[in-house]
């Protein structure tokens, strides 16, 4: 049975989503945007933060599902943490495309600056509905868009929790950053280094009392 904290902040960010939507549309006028929203455990003590929806996502109009949610669901395996248990949302929370020249089909493409901008308020009006005691992020955009620092790289901070400051109240978070898993998939040789964090994650939340 949700508690009634839990119930409270599910209230909120439903109508959290729903502002976004009709701020969004605005924004984007005619074009057609869809927005992923955050799920899952309004009170989770954790929450992840990917970089934006791919083509499911959009289709499925839910984060990490396709092949993204393999890769998290293996994740979740090695810390033996329920999907439902957690809160998953991205940095961005649209899909960002642009068209193959040779097919003209819509493929992936990283989330440019303005995309990144607009939607760093909704990332922290989530997390301050939320108030996980951490917040894991893939990559370097959640990365950098959560420590308000765009010259941060993953490749220095992977593995080592970081205090962040969250929106204008400055509400004080602990970060944990993780390479993207989907950039294993280009970058084969970061596959043991992914892993390893994921087992330094997992002792951290042990330590904790969180798992
Ligand atoms: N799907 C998501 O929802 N987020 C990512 O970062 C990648 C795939």
């Amino acid at each position: 049975m949700p508690s009634n904290k839990s119930k409270q902040k599910d209230k909120q960010l439903q109508k959290l989503k729903q502002e976004s939507i009709s701020f969004f549309r605005e924004i984007y006028k005619d074009e057609e945007k869809i927005l992923v929203f955050g799920e899952g455990n309004p009170d989770a003590p954790l929450v992840l933060v990917g970089e934006a929806p791919g083509q499911q996502e959009v289709v499925q109009q839910r984060p990490f599902v396709g092949q993204a949610g393999q890769n998290l669901n293996e994740f979740l395996n090695i810390l033996g943490i329920k999907r439902e248990d957690i809160y998953i949302t991205n940095a961005v929370k649209f899909r960002p495309t642009k068209v193959d020249p040779a097919s003209g089909r819509l493929s992936n493409r990283p989330p440019n600056k303005e995309e990144i901008e607009l939607c760093r308020g909704l990332l922290y009006k989530e997390l301050l509905i939320i108030r996980p005691v951490l917040v894991v992020s893939l990559g370097n955009i959640p990365l950098r868009v959560l420590t308000d620092d765009n010259k941060v790289s993953i490749g220095k901070v992977h593995g080592t929790p970081i205090d962040i400051a969250v929106g204008e109240g400055g509400i004080r978070m602990t970060l944990f950053p993780l390479y993207h898993p989907a950039s294993i998939i280009y970058r084969p040789q970061l596959k043991e280094v992914y892993l390893e964090d994921v087992r330094k994650l997992r002792r951290y939340l042990e330590e904790k009392g969180m798992l």
